[in-house]
């Protein structure tokens, strides 16, 4: 959903830049940095040669010996030769037995509560077994983010308006699914339709609990809530989480679009909701239900934003946005747990020059005591990140009494500091980034990826260190350095890992180790993951600009082959690549092939493929794939 990402609604950007006096700050404090040792680096054109100096890594991650695939665009997906591909789930599909069967045709809401929704995005896995290594058996949990609605329906090449009806599947086709799966005999993955932890949760129906400091809030209150604490739904989650205590975070992003009406300039809610970007107006869901209507119902954005904790081994449980975290367009929750036990979360907040964050809970993980780890995230400290020029990052505090968030500034509580995150951290002086995506901790090494997408508004007055090109369409990776592991830290350091885009071509701006052969460069980075060896792997989200499909590629994180992407996994015409997941063995990889047949046109009765059926009675349709080797062995070996 690249339309509203690529805007930006930062005041300090928009309203003619960082101050001028951020401005002089940061071109002096860049000249220092390029006079250091980055210097050398700069001028070999190839920044990310040296290695971290704070890592304390545990492990030597084995080298990807996978056979590159190469780069291009078709209507199917590609894969190493030596790996095999299996469907696992696609839209549609029952994840509760009493699922009618699929027909794209005549789609109703109470068919799509059933089966598995749209666009599916994270992935998580969880094993069952009590000592969390299970990989023949586990439950997915799969976000679906939002709806393609010209590929959804039949007839909508002409411009219409949707019925009630159709409003309503899309609201049900939002949210998430939670299944078991189950290694079959071949190696494959199937679904366990027939499962106690079966659930789909949808925009439309499923009941959330609002929780943490900001619950109770009278800004959170509506006419069909008056306590402030019960939502229904949640939408537009891109990526998330899964905890160390088995429970399955959601992250809300581009809430904005779902809403529409109008409100008055001097509504007290009015300049909270330009920050946000409120109303999008993207769909129509407002015209039949008042709460998507801002006119009617001023206070509902402020319900939406926030990062839900869903608690997948009691399916009858009440799902709770944990309003701890802040209010962003949250792209993912990756959670990792501190040397003293405290449980830190990064998160990206995916606008164009926006921020960011990182969550430390108040309280430790206790291994032995799942019930004392439910409400961790309701209490803990969010910091929002500075990139300073000489390589270090301070995390600051979001504080209500400390510095400028007091009542001087209208925070009147820490529920204000939270409904209006970005605000807060625009008052502290974070640095606005290219697009902050997936973040992702690894434990053994105490490093943290970075994915920033792109961003081409960025003018040259406006680059960093951090960000370091102006009008930067293909992104880069940061890595960022906790100092000894410890994750909990307020200093770390930073540097980048690669400025992605054709390292052949001067007018990108790219760096890559140039042993990144013409398959292995890329760009638009988005979702990532850390695999069990403690390996980097990428999934892209706008390659095509390129002139390629988007897919995932695996990064070189250590020695001499530091910055190497290696090209594993293509994406059929107009999807995206998101999930990427492993299981604890390191012998399955889970991806989600978001939005196939998408592109310039294309609708239900003319997509640019018709992944993965090829039906010409079925149109396209987001489904997960799981890939292994054919022999067993791990993935990536
Ligand atoms: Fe939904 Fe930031 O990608
Ligand atoms: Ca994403
Ligand atoms: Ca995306």
């Amino acid at each position: 959903m690249d339309a509203s990402e690529n805007q930006t609604s930062n005041p300090r950007i928009a309203a003619g830049a960082l101050a001028i006096s951020e401005i002089i700050e940061a071109r002096l404090s860049r000249r220092g940095f390029l006079g250091g040792a980055a210097a050398a680096a700069a001028v070999a054109g190839f920044g990310c040669t040296t290695g971290p100096q704070g890592a304390q890594r545990a492990r030597v991650a084995p080298e990807f010996l996978f056979s590159e695939i190469a780069r291009g665009a078709d209507g199917d997906h590609h894969i190493p030769e030596e790996y095999a591909a299996n469907l696992v789930l696609r839209w549609g599909d029952a994840v509760t037995p009493d699922a009618p069967s699929f027909d794209p045709h005549q789609q109703t809401a109470a068919a799509q509560e059933r089966q598995f929704g749209y666009n599916n995005d994270f992935i998580g896995y969880y094993p069952l077994d009590a000592r969390g290594a299970d990989s023949r058996r586990g439950l997915l949990c799969v976000n679906h983010e939002f709806t393609s609605t010209r590929l959804m329906f039949p007839g909508l090449t002409e411009r219409r308006l949707l019925s009630q009806e159709e409003c309503e599947v899309e609201m049900a086709a939002h949210g998430g699914t939670v299944i078991e799966i189950e290694k079959d005999r071949t190696g494959g993955w199937r679904p366990v339709v027939v499962s106690k932890y079966n659930r789909r949760i949808t925009a439309g129906s499923t009941p959330i609990m609002i929780t943490g400091p900001a619950a109770g809030s009278d800004r959170l209150k509506t006419e069909d809530d008056p306590t402030g604490r019960e939502v229904i739904g949640t939408f537009n989650n891109c990526a998330g989480g899964v905890t160390p205590w088995g429970t399955y975070l959601m992250a809300e992003e581009n809430f904005n679009g779902y809403f529409l009406g109008e409100l008055d300039s001097d509504h007290p809610e009015a300049a909270n909701h330009t920050r946000y970007g409120v109303p999008g107006g993207w769909y129509q869901w407002g015209r039949y239900f008042d709460r998507f209507d801002i006119s009617k119902t001023p206070n509902e954005p402020n319900r939406y934003g926030w990062v839900v904790e869903v608690d997948i081994l009691d399916a009858s449980s009440t799902p709770k946005k944990r309003t701890a975290l802040g209010r962003f367009k949250h792209e993912g929750a990756e959670s990792v747990v501190a040397p003293d036990g405290r449980v830190v979360l990064y998160m990206g907040d995916d606008q164009r020059f926006d921020y960011v964050y990182k969550f430390v809970t108040a309280r430790a993980f206790d291994a032995d005591n799942r019930a004392a780890n439910l409400d961790l995230l309701d209490d803990g400290t969010l910091y929002v990140a500075r990139f300073e020029e000489d390589g270090g990052l301070e995390w600051m505090p979001l504080v209500y009494g400390a510095g400028p968030l007091t009542s001087e500034n209208e925070f009147y509580s820490q529920a204000d500091v939270l409904i209006e995150t970005r605000r807060a951290a625009d008052l502290l002086g974070a640095t606005p980034m290219d697009r902050p995506e997936d973040v992702e901790p690894d434990p053994a090494s105490g490093r943290v990826y970075l994915m920033l997408t792109n961003n081409v508004l960025r003018t040259p007055e406006q680059i960093d260190a951090a960000n370091p090109r102006a009008n930067n369409p293909f992104g880069h990776i940061i890595e960022i350095i906790e100092p000894e592991g410890d994750f909990t830290s307020t200093r770390s350091r930073w540097e980048i890992l690669v400025r992605c885009g054709d390292p052949a071509d001067p007018q990108a701006g790219a760096a890559w180790n140039p042993l990144t052969t013409d398959n292995g460069w890329f760009g638009s980075p988005d979702n990532c993951a850390v695999d069990p060896h403690g390996r980097l792997w990428v999934a892209t989200d706008g390659n095509e600009g390129t002139g390629a499909n988007d897919g995932l590629w695996a990064i070189s994180t250590e020695g001499a082959k530091r910055g190497t992407g290696r090209a594993f996994f293509r994406a059929p015409n107009g999807a995206e690549v998101c999930g990427p997941r492993f299981t604890p063995d390191g012998k399955s990889l889970f991806l989600a092939v978001q939005h196939p047949g998408d592109g310039e046109g294309a609708s239900f009765e003319t997509p640019t493929t018709r992944w993965p059926d090829f039906d010409e009675k079925t149109p396209p349709r987001p489904s997960v794939v799981a890939i292994r080797r054919k022999d067993g062995g791990d993935v990536g070996a």
